[in-house]
C-alpha cells in the first residue's frame, strides 16, 4: 500500500520529529503547529489520511477544514487512558480471573516470525481492524508488542497490540497506544478480549516501561470499550482522536 511505503520511507524522519509518530497505518500529528500547516498538507495530499491522537476536537475539526480544505472527512474517536499503577492493578486482576481452556496459550512477540505476522494480520482482517505491516510488527519503525492466543489446535483466536510509539520529548511521551485488538467471531463473549488486551498491557509495562495507556474506540462499539475499561483505562471526557481523511477515503477500527 502506497501510504503504509510513504510511512516506512519517511520513518527516519518522522523518528527525529518530537511531534509525528509513525502509527503504522498512518502519520499522527501532535501539535500541528510545530510541523507547520504547508507540510502537513503536502503529507496529507499524498496519503490521503493524516491522525490528531488525543486533541479537542471542535479546534482540531475547525483547523483541518480550514487548512486542508472544507471537504476533508473527519471522523473521531473517544479516547480511553489509564496511568501505568490503574490499568496494571484493574489489568492484573483480569488475568487472576481468567483461565484458559487445556491446550491454549499465550505468546508476545516484538520480533515475531512472519508465519505468526500473517496469522494476525489474517485474525485482524477477519474482524475488521486494518492491520500493521508486517515491518511495524517487527518493531523496525518503533517498539511493538503483538500478543496473541493460540486453541487448542494452534488456531490464533485472539490479538493485542501495544505500540511505543510517541517521541520522548513530544507531547505523548511516556504513553503508549494499545489497540488491535481481535476475537474471532466465534470465540467472542468469553473474556478473551479483555484478557489478551489485559496480557499485552501488563507485559508492554515490563518491556516499554510506559507511564500512561491510551486506545482510541469508536463510540458505537460497546464491546471493545466495556474490555478497555474493564483493563483500567478511563474516558477522557473531552478528548477525541481525530483522522482527516480525504473524501472517499476509508478507515477501519
Ligand atoms: C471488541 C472485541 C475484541 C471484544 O472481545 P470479546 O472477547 O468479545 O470481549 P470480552 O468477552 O472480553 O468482553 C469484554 C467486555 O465487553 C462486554 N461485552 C462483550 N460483548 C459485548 C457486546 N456485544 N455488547 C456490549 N458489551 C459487550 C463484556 O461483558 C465485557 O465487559 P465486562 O468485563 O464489564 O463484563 C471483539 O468483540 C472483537 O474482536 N470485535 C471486532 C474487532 C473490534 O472491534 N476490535 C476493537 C477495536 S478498538
Amino acid at each position: 500500500m502506497t501510504l503504509q511505503q510513504n510511512l516506512r520511507d519517511r520513518q527516519p524522519e518522522i523518528g527525529k520529529t518530537p511531534s509525528l509518530a509513525n502509527g503504522g497505518r498512518i502519520l499522527h500529528v501532535l501539535n500541528p503547529e510545530e510541523i507547520g500547516w504547508g507540510t502537513l498538507r503536502e503529507i496529507a495530499e499524498q496519503d490521503g489520511i493524516i491522525g490528531f491522537p488525543l486533541v479537542q476536537a471542535e479546534q482540531t475539526i475547525a483547523q483541518i477544514k480550514e487548512h486542508l480544505g472544507a471537504r476533508w472527512e473527519t471522523p473521531k474517536w473517544l479516547v480511553y487512558r489509564g496511568a501505568r499503577a490503574q490499568v496494571l492493578k484493574a489489568c492484573s486482576e483480569v488475568q487472576f480471573a481468567a483461565t484458559l481452556p487445556e491446550g491454549w496459550q499465550v505468546a508476545h512477540h516484538i520480533t515475531p516470525s512472519d508465519q505468526v505476522i500473517t496469522e494476525v494480520q489474517e485474525l485482524n482482517l477477519n474482524t475488521g481492524v486494518a492491520p500493521y505491516p508486517a515491518y511495524y510488527m517487527k518493531s523496525e519503525a518503533v517498539p511493538v508488542l503483538t500478543s496473541f492466543i493460540r486453541d487448542d489446535l494452534g488456531s490464533v483466536v485472539a490479538t493485542a497490540s501495544v505500540a511505543d510509539r510517541y517521541h520522548p520529548q513530544g507531547r505523548l511521551a511516556g504513553h503508549v497506544f494499545a489497540g488491535m485488538v481481535s476475537v474471532g467471531a466465534t470465540y467472542r463473549g468469553r473474556g478473551l478480549g479483555k484478557l489478551i488486551n489485559a496480557l499485552a498491557l501488563i507485559e508492554s509495562a515490563e518491556r516499554f516501561n510506559w507511564e500512561v495507556a491510551t486506545e482510541h474506540v469508536a463510540a458505537d462499539n460497546p464491546a471493545s470499550r466495556a474490555m478497555i475499561a474493564a483493563c483500567g483505562l478511563d474516558e477522557a471526557e473531552g478528548l477525541r482522536s481525530v483522522i482527516a481523511m480525504r473524501p472517499g477515503e476509508v478507515f477501519t477500527r
